[in-house]
């Protein structure tokens, strides 16, 4: 089975789709591994429109022509089994990828049908929470191969987040090193002991339990980080260092430049740019990966 790792902070903007972005094209270029990811910010599609950049208009128009996680919880709310959700094959980036439904804005446990016992609605709150993970592995099976799961999620930790994180073995949260930024550090692992807390409890209620794993918070991953005479500048030391002795924050970090900005316009990868900043950003996202694959 796959290694499942998801992207959660409930703060916008710190960097959550180009982490995944460009971890999923290194893992593939430097590791030779196959990658799949799950995009779920309904609200951008940022990673879908990234490595399917003709389905912007799709995203645009909320009609994207693919059985999305969105249909699945449509079939789950009337009472239907598991959806197998579409997987686009992989194009120029080489990343297979389950595309962003802006129609997942609706996902809700309020829609599963209501029951009048205990039981059954307990029922129905796990499967509400379990259908992503159950949708991965009818995709990860055999006949697909894949040794990473990425999956980019949207800034909030509702219903469709906490299936992200029960979906997930492992969970980082990029953030930026600003004190704002930082708040959706601790409010993720609070999700992931809130997900894991909920599981034990309706589960074993239910007998529901044989091989679940608790999510495993890996650490928050510093991005766009401001340098100054060759180390970070004071006051994001300042959160850096209380971000590591609180929460844990990966050493490597990414800094704020314009090789990113560049690749993100060309609609490409840091690894595929050149010049000074991008190769430096190229060459933190490299080690990035190997520290996350260091804490596998
Ligand atoms: N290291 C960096 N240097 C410069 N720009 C960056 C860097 N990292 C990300 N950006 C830019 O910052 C913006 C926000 O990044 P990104 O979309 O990855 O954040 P996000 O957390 O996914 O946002 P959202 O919560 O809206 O989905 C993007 O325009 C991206 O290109
Ligand atoms: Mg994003």
């Amino acid at each position: 089975m796959a290694k499942i790792i998801s992207f959660i902070s409930e703060k916008g903007g710190v960097g959550k789709t180009t982490t995944v972005y460009h971890i999923a094209v290194g893992l593939r270029l430097f590791h030779d591994v196959n990658v799949l990811v799950i995009d779920t910010d309904y609200q951008r599609g940022g990673l879908t429109c990234r490595l399917r950049p003709e389905m912007l208009e799709n995203f645009r128009l909320g009609d994207v022509p693919h059985v999305t996680l969105y249909h699945a919880y449509r079939a789950l709310y009337s009472g239907q089994d598991v959806l197998p959700v579409t997987v686009l094959p992989a194009k120029k980036d080489k990343i297979d990828l389950v595309p962003a439904d802006p129609r997942l804005n609706s996902i809700s446990v309020d829609k599963m049908p209501p029951t009048n016992n205990l039981r059954d609605n307990n029922r129905m709150i796990m499967r509400h929470l379990t259908l992503i993970r159950d949708c991965l592995e009818r995709l990860v099976g055999a006949n697909r191969p894949y040794d990473f799961v990425l999956i980019d999620s949207h800034p909030d930790l509702y219903d469709l987040e906490k299936a992200v994180i029960y979906a997930s073995d492992y969970c980082v949260s990029p953030v930026k090193l600003d004190a704002q930024s930082a708040i959706g550090v601790p409010s993720t692992i609070e999700a992931i002991k809130n997900v894991d807390a909920d599981v034990k409890a309706v589960g074993s209620l239910l007998g529901l339990l044989p091989g679940y794993k608790d999510t495993v918070f890996l650490g928050a991953i510093g991005m766009m980080c401001r340098e100054w005479g060759g180390g970070l500048k004071y006051s994001e030391t300042i959160t850096y260092n209380r971000l590591k002795r609180t929460t844990g924050i990966f050493d490597t970090y990414i800094t704020e430049g314009d090789g990113i900005r560049w690749a993100a316009e060309q609609g490409c990868s840091v690894y595929d740019i050149s010049g000074v900043n991008a190769e430096k950003q190229a060459e933190q996202f490299r080690q990035l990966i190997n520290e996350l694959l260091s804490k596998l």
